[in-house]
C-alpha cells in the first residue's frame, strides 16, 4: 500500500504540483499536511492551467479524496474562492471529494493586518512573506490563547465568548504597531465566520481518523508538501522560512499519520534554484538585465504564483539539496524545468561552499552563517538543444543526460522522473 510523500528540495516553487498530479493515480487520498494558501501549485494538463494555493492539487481527480489536515491555516475567504474558481472551471468539489481537518487553525483578517504592518514597518527584519496571514496565525496556534480551530466555528455562542478578548487583545496589539491599523469587531467577525462556516460544514471532518480509517481500508495516500525543505520552521534557513514544517518532518503532526507510513519519499529539484522573498541564497545569479539569471527568469517564467514577485534565479545549489534530501529521507529525486537550461553554453553547480576561506561541505542553515558562504562551482557543458519534446530517457542529448546524472551522483539518490516542460506529457520516466 502507497504512502507517498512529495517534496521540495530547495525554496518552494520546484514544480511539485506537476509531481502530484502525475502520481494522483497510483494514490486514494491526497493530502495537505502544512502552510496555507500561500503555495502557489501550479498544473498543466492539455493546454489547461489550473493553479491551487490552499486546496490540494488531487481535487483535479474527483473519484480521489483530497484532505487539508490540522497541520494547515485555512483563510475561509480562500477557500471558496477556490473551489468556486474550480467550479466554474467545471471540475466537481463537494463533501465526498473534499475534506478539511475540524481541527486546522483559522486565519482572521486581524492576522492579515498584523503581518501587513510587522513586514511594511519590519525594514531590514521584513521576511518578505506571501501576505497571506500565515505566520500570525501559527503564532498563536503555538501560543494557545488567541488561536480558533475550525470546528470551533459550528458554535456561535462559543464563538464569540472566544472571539470577545481575543479581539479586545489583537486590537491593542495592532494599534501599537501603528495607529492607522484597522481595528476589528469581535461581533462581526462572528457573524461572518459563522456564515462560512455554514458553507465550509459539508467539508468538515476529524481528518486523522479519516486517514486511519482510509490506511486500515488499504488506501494509499498522496503527501502534498507545501514550500521547499529550505523554508521549514525548524530545519531552513532560519528565520528566512515559512512558519510551518514543510519538510517531511511535518507529515506526522499535520496529518496525524505516523512518518513510518511512509512508504516513498519524492524529492523535487529545479534543475537550478530559485527563491522568492528575502533571505541567503550563496549561488544567485546577481548578474543584471543581460545576465543569466535573468535569462532563466524569462525563459522559466519564474514569476511567484501568489505575489507575482520575480522570482531570484541561480545555478543548482547541490550542498543545500543534499542537506534537505538527508533530512526528509529521500528515496528518488524528480528533476524539473531541464528544458529551461537549454540555452546556455555552460551550466553551474554548487558543490562545495567557503566559508571565512574554509571548504564546507555541508549546509549550514543558519541565515547569518550561510549569508557568508561563498558557493565553489563545477561547470559542465550545455546541451544547446530543444529538450521540450524529449519523452523518454534516449531523447534527451548527452550533455542534458550527463548532466542529471551528476545532479543524481552529487545527490546520492536516482532520479526517477525529469520534467521538460509544464503539461503532463512533457515528462521523461528514467525506470
Ligand atoms: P510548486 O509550487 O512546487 O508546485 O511549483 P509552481 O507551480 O509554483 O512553479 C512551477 C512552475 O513551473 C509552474 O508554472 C509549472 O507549470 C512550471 N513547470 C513545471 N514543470 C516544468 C518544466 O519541466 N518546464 C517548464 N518550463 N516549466 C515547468
Ligand atoms: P510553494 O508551495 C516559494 C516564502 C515567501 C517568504 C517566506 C515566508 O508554491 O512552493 P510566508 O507567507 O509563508 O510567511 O512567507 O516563504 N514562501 C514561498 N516561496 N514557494 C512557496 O510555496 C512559498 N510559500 C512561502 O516568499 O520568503
Ligand atoms: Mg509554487
Amino acid at each position: 500500500m502507497a504512502c507517498t510523500c512529495v517534496v521540495g528540495l530547495q525554496w518552494g516553487d520546484e514544480a511539485k504540483g506537476k509531481i502530484v498530479d502525475l502520481l494522483t493515480a497510483e494514490h486514494d487520498l491526497v493530502v495537505r499536511y502544512n502552510g496555507g494558501a500561500n503555495a502557489g501549485h501550479t498544473v498543466v494538463r492539455g493546454g489547461k492551467t489550473f493553479k491551487f494555493s490552499l486546496l490540494p492539487t488531487g481535487v483535479l481527480h474527483p473519484h480521489l479524496r483530497s484532505v487539508i489536515g490540522n497541520g494547515v491555516v485555512v483563510y475561509p475567504v480562500r477557500f471558496f474562492e477556490e473551489v468556486n474558481q474550480l467550479r466554474a472551471a467545471g471540475v466537481p468539489v463537494g463533501g465526498d471529494n473534499l475534506v478539511v481537518s475540524d481541527h486546522a487553525h483559522v486565519i482572521f483578517p486581524y492576522h492579515l493586518e498584523e503581518e501587513r504592518l510587522l513586514e511594511e514597518g519590519g525594514g531590514e527584519q521584513a521576511i518578505g512573506t506571501t501576505g497571506r496571514g500565515i505566520g500570525p496565525c501559527y503564532q498563536d496556534k503555538v501560543g494557545r490563547r488567541h488561536a480558533v480551530r475550525l470546528g470551533e466555528l459550528a458554535h456561535p455562542d462559543h464563538l464569540l465568548k472566544r472571539l470577545g478578548p481575543i479581539v479586545a487583545y489583537k486590537n491593542a496589539l495592532l494599534r501599537s504597531l501603528s495607529p492607522t491599523a484597522r481595528q476589528f469587531d469581535a461581533e462581526t467577525l462572528c457573524r461572518d465566520y459563522t456564515r462560512a462556516m455554514e458553507q465550509v460544514r459539508p467539508h468538515l471532518a476529524d481528518t486523522t481518523r479519516l486517514l486511519h480509517e482510509g490506511l486500515k481500508a488499504g488506501k494509499s495516500i498522496l503527501y502534498e508538501a507545501a514550500q521547499g525543505s529550505l523554508l521549514d520552521v525548524d530545519h531552513g534557513t532560519y528565520p528566512y522560512v515559512t512558519s510551518s514544517n514543510s519538510s517531511p518532518a511535518g507529515v506526522w503532526s499535520g496529518s496525524g499519520v505516523p512518518a513510518r507510513r511512509l512508504t516513498r519519499v519524492v524529492g523535487v529539484i529545479k534543475a537550478y534554484s530559485t527563491r522568492v522573498g528575502r533571505g541567503p541564497f550563496p549561488t544567485e545569479l546577481n548578474d543584471g538585465p543581460d545576465g543569466i539569471g535573468e535569462k532563466i527568469r524569462k525563459t522559466g517564467r519564474e514569476y511567484g504564483t501568489v505575489t507575482g514577485r520575480p522570482r531570484r534565479c541561480g545555478w543548482f545549489d547541490a550542498v543545500a539539496a543534499r542537506y534537505s534530501a538527508a533530512l526528509g529521507g529521500v528515496d528518488d529525486l524528480a528533476v524539473m524545468l531541464l528544458d529551461v537550461l537549454s540555452d546556455l553554453d555552460e551550466l553551474r553547480i554548487a558543490t562545495a561552499y567557503e566559508l571565512d576561506g574554509e571548504r564546507i561541505d555541508c549546509f549550514p542553515s543558519d541565515s547569518f552563517l550561510l549569508e557568508r558562504c561563498k558557493p565553489v562551482y563545477e561547470t559542465m557543458p550545455g546541451w544547446r538543444v530543444d529538450v521540450s519534446g524529449a519523452r523518454k530517457p534516449a531523447d534527451l542529448p548527452s550533455a542534458a543526460r550527463r548532466y542529471v546524472d551528476r545532479l543524481s551522483e552529487l545527490l546520492k539518490l536516482p532520479v526517477s522522473i525529469v520534467s521538460v516542460g509544464p503539461d503532463r506529457v512533457q515528462t521523461i520516466f528514467m525506470r
